[in-house]
């Protein structure tokens, strides 16, 4: 076999707030024919998620994290089909998914590969309610404690990746779940699609009035997936013993980690105090112990049809970025996928 002329896309310059399509750039990469050892993959389907923004940044999470070098490919998530093999354990035809990059076209020795069933799910599934979004959710609901009859559960971000299947896994445990979402269509969806009992608009003047309307009995837990102002806004509402799970702070990954303003920090310790409440963040890279029961039973109520899973579809590896800067900007439904 000859090598493959495919694209790249690459970071062309750190973000100021927002993501532009014109950060990134689209190169033409040639990738050479496996050597002993190796596979080479086409990929199927990219997944952009908003972890991508905290990659690029010039400080990711205040330092927490080394910044992806300028050049190179974020490392998305991707489904890719191995097109020639020279590893004994895979063959031409198989699927796998990993942190392929935003590319085409890609070499491994199959460190970090995992297998992936095509006749379990759609392949673009893989990256959404059977991939990291869909882990996050289960993960978060097994970390958050008992939930069941009688609780409130608010869920922020609840019409994205995350919040389209964590809304319907807390509903399946029988408590009352009500998701904020931005717009009357992304609304209407989380109530009429994802099980959602109630839904407020973020986006509307009176959001707190209308939040404060949403959850009568107070919020027993909040599964955070934005941060910044909408934390404030949740707080109070938080009954006696009440939990937050931090699963992600969407709305603070394109500041600039100043923070001005006012610390807030000791109005929160004192309401967590007043309250007992419990607040929690987790990181689902920190419980590979739980993908294979979260795919039996997240794959099992697929085939059961109990779940109801958007996905936005783009075309093109060209258009990753305008895929990716969308997260940002714009109001689609569930995950956000682009077919290669
Ligand atoms: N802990 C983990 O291991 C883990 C793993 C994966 C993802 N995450 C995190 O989980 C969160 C959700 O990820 P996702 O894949 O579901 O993302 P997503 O599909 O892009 O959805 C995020 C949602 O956040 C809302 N949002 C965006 N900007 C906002 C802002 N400035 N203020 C308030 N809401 C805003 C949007 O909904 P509306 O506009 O409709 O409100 C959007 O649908 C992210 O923070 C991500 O980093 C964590």
């Amino acid at each position: 076999m000859n090598s493959v002329t495919g694209r790249e896309v690459r970071l062309a310059k750190r973000p100021n707030g927002a993501p532009r399509p014109t950060d990134f750039e689209v190169v033409t990469v040639e990738t050479p024919a496996p050597s002993a050892g190796q596979v080479l993959l086409k990929t199927r389907w990219i997944s952009v998620d908003p972890m991508i923004r905290i990659a690029i940044d010039a400080n990711p999470l205040g330092g927490g994290v080394k910044p992806l070098p300028i050049g190179a490919a974020p490392p998305g998530p991707a489904v890719a089909e191995v097109i020639a093999s020279a590893h004994p354990d895979y063959k031409v035809g198989d699927i796998v998914q990993g942190r392929l990059g935003w590319r085409d076209h890609l070499l491994s020795d199959g460190a970090g590969l995992q297998r992936v069933d095509p006749g379990m799910a759609p392949l673009s599934h893989f990256l959404g309610v059977l991939g990291l979004p869909g882990f996050s959710a289960y993960v978060g609901l097994k970390v958050c404690g008992e939930l069941g009859p009688g609780q409130t559960v608010l869920v922020s971000g609840a019409a994205g990746a995350v919040g389209s299947l964590f809304g319907p896994l807390a509903k399946l445990t029988g408590a009352d779940v009500v998701g904020i979402a931005s717009g009357e269509a992304r609304c209407r969806a989380l109530t009429e699609t994802l099980s959602y009992d109630r839904a407020v608009d973020r986006a509307a003047p009176d959001f707190e009035a209308r939040l404060a309307a949403a959850v009568p009995s107070g919020v027993d837990l909040y599964f955070e997936n934005v941060g910044g102002p909408m934390f404030d806004q949740v707080l109070p509402l938080l009954n006696l013993h009440g939990r937050v799970t931090i699963c992600g702070l969407m709305a603070q990954y394109v500041d600039d980690g100043e923070h001005p303003g006012p610390d807030r920090l000791p109005g929160v310790l004192e309401r967590m105090m007043a309250r007992g409440l419990t607040l929690r963040a987790f990181r689902n890279g920190d419980f590979p112990q739980l993908r294979e029961p979260f795919l039996a039973e997240v794959g099992a109520l697929l085939r059961e049809g109990k779940l109801a899973i958007p996905e936005h579809v783009t075309e093109g590896i060209e258009n990753v970025p305008a895929a990716f800067c969308r997260l940002f900007s714009d109001t689609v439904v569930g995950k956000s996928v682009v077919r290669v």
